[in-house]
């Protein structure tokens, strides 16, 4: 279904193109589908209070119907608009972390229709910090739905082209903003359950919010479920971020490690298949054979999550059958690199 003229048009930050903003906002307003970017990865915009128009992201991304879609606000005073009960601890949170990579879950107001929320009487609330997504999210109403702006399963988009790839023809605009700032998902908390739980771990950590509010539980899920276990984002569930070729994650001692996926590598080029490896700037020199990427440096590892899902799209395009990628620590945004590489990974993971 590549039936629509797509627009394209890039966008800078400092002075937003009105013309730009103004074209999306219009777009929005009808009943269109408008991708832009966020700090955190691009999004696949929609007005949310249009039930019809909500209804359009699944067909463009082939996303089941049941996963809900988060709201992006650009004003704190839109929240009341369409959540219900807005506990204290949310506010705390807002006032610290809003603009900003957290969305926050609570009991939908009437008027957010099921269509957006997938059918839950609970609503998903972001607002973000990029001064492009704000500026279209408030050119287009106010409420705008958006998921990752990916074909469903694909990895998520760290830059225009990702969108391109995955939604030309399918959707009335992409706006070009470069590359995100941050590279995975927002962090997503329930702030209907007491204590507040996390969803999905992302650049505002556990150890950020236990300091701002007190506890946090995590959905249990989140690292070590088994892709049986129903995870409580609905999202969560679907096997998400897959690249083509079989992705294994291999943990133990880093000397192992790197033997190991030689090792591995040289066995499966000798069968004839190609491979990816996933490296870091420190081990990168030790790998042999394959195709060999750096994902970041484990000095900085928001390096990593910035990268991550560029890798996984490059290796497909390369068209590689296996990939071996090291596995990373899981404190602070490294559960959130874990959280993705285990889902892209099917869980498959090697102990050496
Ligand atoms: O960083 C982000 O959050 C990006 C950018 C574009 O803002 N958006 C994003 O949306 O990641 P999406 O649709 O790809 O992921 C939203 C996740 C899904 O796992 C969905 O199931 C969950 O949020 N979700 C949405 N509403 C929910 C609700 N009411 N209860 C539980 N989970 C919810
Ligand atoms: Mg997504």
């Amino acid at each position: 279904m590549n039936s629509m003229d797509t627009i394209i048009k890039k966008a800078k930050r400092g002075k937003l193109n009105k013309g730009i903003i103004g074209t999306a906002g219009k777009i929005l307003k009808k009943g269109g589908l408008v991708a832009f970017p966020t700090e955190t990865v691009y999004g696949l915009g929609a007005d949310a209070l249009n039930e019809k128009a909500a209804e359009k992201i699944y067909a463009a991304k082939g996303r089941p119907s049941d996963n809900p879609l988060i709201i992006h606000i650009a004003k704190m005073e839109d929240l009341e608009t369409i959540a219900d009960i807005i506990p204290e601890s949310a506010v705390t949170v807002a006032e610290k972390y809003w603009p900003g990579p957290i969305t926050m879950i609570f009991e939908k107001s009437e008027i957010v229709p099921y269509g957006t929320t997938g059918g839950l009487d609970t609503v998903a609330v972001r607002m973000p910090s990029d001064e492009i997504a704000q500026g279209i999210i408030e050119a287009g109403g106010g409420f705008i739905a958006a998921p990752s702006a990916n074909t469903s399963g694909r990895p998520s988009p760290t830059a225009a082209e990702h969108v391109i790839e995955d939604l030309y023809g399918k959707v009335d605009m992409i706006v070009d903003g470069g590359a995100v700032d941050i590279g995975v998902e927002s962090t997503i908390l329930d702030m209907t359950v007491n204590p507040p739980m996390i969803l999905r771990p992302g650049a505002i950590t556990k150890e950020m919010l236990t300091e701002l509010i007190g506890e946090v539980s995590e959905d249990r899920t989140m690292l070590h479920g088994s892709m049986d276990d129903a995870p409580k984002a609905p999202g969560m569930k679907y096997r998400h971020y897959a690249p083509k070729g079989d992705l294994s994650i291999v943990e133990g001692p880093m000397e192992f490690v790197i033997e190991s996926i030689n090792r591995m590598a040289a066995l499966r080029i000798s069968q004839g298949h190609k491979v990816g490896i996933i490296g870091t700037e420190e081990t990168i020199g030790r790998y042999t054979d394959g195709i060999i990427k750096s994902v970041g440096t484990r000095e900085d590892e928001a390096t990593i999550a910035n990268h991550l899902y560029a890798i996984l799209r490059e290796f497909d395009a390369e068209e590689v059958d296996y990939i071996f990628s090291e596995s990373f620590a899981t404190g602070g945004i490294g559960n959130a690199i874990m959280n993705r590489l285990l889902k892209a990974a099917g869980h498959h993971v090697i102990n050496v």
